[in-house]
């Protein structure tokens, strides 16, 4: 089993104090930051965009997961190199048959890509380009929002994702965001999944430290 790595998202955290709360992350065990970056079009909300990436970047070592939920990403990809992104993840449902060719953008600016598929978008429509990415991503909600129900239905694709991964040998991380919690993050690692997104989970509790290690653990 590949190491399992936290990914707490900021999209809970406060936006006041976004330093602070990045920090946190980091002296509580984190493994990456996951930023959602939102634009308003591609999904119903509006969160941040690259300065706060630059900006947060001064203030962690741990990689920054930059999963964007925005129209045209191919447009943005070198900004958000530049600012400082670790990984830079791509919904197929935005690229569609140019998927390819932004993931071949995110690895050629030096940073790690990753494909992402919504809850409802089949493996099928990622196949050709798992082998290029360095972390697939599994939606197990509808992008937008924290703080929704775990969609058991996509644990299938996980373990379809997963097999294919561990066909490759290949040294690739699969991703789940949504809804993760204490009670069902073992259900999703034993499917194949071996990085956690979880952002109301972590962020919520009362304790973060001990709520990251028991999604670790
Ligand atoms: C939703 C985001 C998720 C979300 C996860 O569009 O991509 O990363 O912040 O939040 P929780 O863990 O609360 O479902
Ligand atoms: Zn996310």
């Amino acid at each position: 089993m590949k190491e399992v790595k936290i990914a707490p998202s900021i999209l809970s955290a406060d936006f006041a104090k976004m330093g602070e709360e990045v920090q946190s992350l980091q002296a509580c065990g984190a493994d990456m930051v996951h930023c959602d970056v939102m634009d308003g079009v591609f999904v119903n909300n509006i969160t941040f965009g690259i300065k706060m990436v630059e900006d947060i970047r001064k203030l962690t070592t741990l990689p920054l997961d930059c999963h964007l939920m925005i129209v045209h990403p191919e447009k943005y990809v070198e900004r958000f190199a530049k600012a400082g992104a670790d990984i830079i993840t791509v919904h197929y449902e935005a690229c569609q048959d140019n998927l390819e060719n932004v993931l071949r953008l995110i690895k050629s600016t030096g940073v790690k890509c990753g494909a992402v598929i919504n809850p409802d978008t089949p493996v099928e429509k990622i196949k050709d380009v798992i082998l290029l990415c360095d972390m697939v991503l599994v939606m197990s909600v509808f992008p937008g929002f924290g703080g929704q129900a775990f969609i058991p239905s996509v644990l299938d694709k996980v373990r379809e994702i997963r097999a294919i991964i561990d066909e490759s040998g290949k040294e690739i991380d699969l991703q789940i965001d949504g809804g993760i919690t204490a009670e069902n993050v073992s259900t999703v690692k034993e499917a194949g999944a071996n990085v956690i997104v979880a952002g109301s989970a972590v962020f919520k509790a009362s304790d973060r430290a001990e709520m990251i290690a028991k999604l670790k653990a």
